[in-house]
């Protein structure tokens, strides 16, 4: 199929998802094109609009007049050190050990772990099953490297790849950390990230089952060397037996494990 590249190009697909173009950007009209053929047959009722434009690549709602979508930007991370958000005294590095680990991000949805990660010092492949967060995260990084300042704090530590990982971490080459960040049904509203963000992957990603979670978690236990880290709402249990170390923050925990390997 073939889209042209104007505000007019709508079509409807299923997740509840329509892809407007509204931009001439050779590269952006190719990955609409090929976000379409991923998402197949369209729905009738969109919530969101995958919408690429001259900034890039957004989802917006679909129902609503507000024009202000969600990108992926990493810009917007506070990249203060010290005491700041970047420091390695915060709970997230210190679940996943020493700055010259090799972390996989296997559930990397807007890729803000993997980019603080990244931006820490970790060397870091985060992997996304979903083309539709898929084509923001590499929107994201697009734009991260016409950021001089930000691209060179990123320091190349940061690579994207969409695909499963249940069908990725098989054959990828060991890693020090499998790091995992599965959805997880909020208790109340309060959620480690923005309400938009949860919102925007409720829709578009559902929750990780568990039966489906559980097999990530083995698998991860297979790749890493050193640790695999669970990140889990402080309200749900843990994810298994006998985490070596836990690092809790306000609203979420990280779990460390030991792997098999
Ligand atoms: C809670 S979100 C992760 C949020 C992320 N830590 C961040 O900082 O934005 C979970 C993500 O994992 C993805 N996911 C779940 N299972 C996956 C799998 N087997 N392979 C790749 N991605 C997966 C989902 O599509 C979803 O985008």
């Amino acid at each position: 199929m073939s889209i042209s590249p104007t505000e007019q190009g709508s079509v409807y697909h299923n997740p509840p998802v329509a892809v407007v173009v509204a931009t001439e950007d050779v590269h952006l009209v190719q990955e609409a094109e090929q976000l379409i053929k991923k998402l197949g047959d369209p729905v009738p009722d969109p919530e969101y609009i995958i919408h690429f434009g001259p900034r890039g690549v957004d989802i917006r709602s679909a129902t609503t007049k507000n024009k202000n979508g969600h990108r992926v930007d990493f810009a917007t991370i506070d990249r203060r050190t010290g005491a700041g958000n970047l420091s390695r005294k915060q709970v997230f590095p210190k679940s996943i050990g020493a700055p010259s680990t090799t972390v996989i991000d296997a559930t990397a949805g807007f890729g803000e772990d993997a980019a603080m990660l990244a931006l820490i010092g970790y060397t870091v492949v985060a992997i996304e099953k979903s083309p539709i967060l898929s084509v923001l995260l590499r929107d994201g990084l697009r734009r991260a490297k016409q950021n001089k300042e930000l691209w060179t704090a990123l320091g190349g530590r940061l690579v994207l790849i969409e695909g499963n990982s249940l069908a990725s971490l098989p054959t990828v080459p060991h890693v020090d950390v499998v790091y995992l960040d599965p959805m997880f049904p909020p208790k109340r509203k309060k959620s480690a990230l923005p309400q938009g963000s949860i919102q925007i992957l409720q829709s578009i990603v559902g929750y990780d089952p568990p039966d489906k979670t559980n097999i990530l978690f083995e698998q991860a236990m297979q790749t890493a060397t050193k640790r695999v880290v669970v990140k889990r709402p402080n309200h749900a249990p843990f994810f298994s037996d006998n985490p070596v170390a836990v690092h809790k923050g306000k609203l979420v925990r990280y779990e460390v494990y030991k792997p098999n390997t």
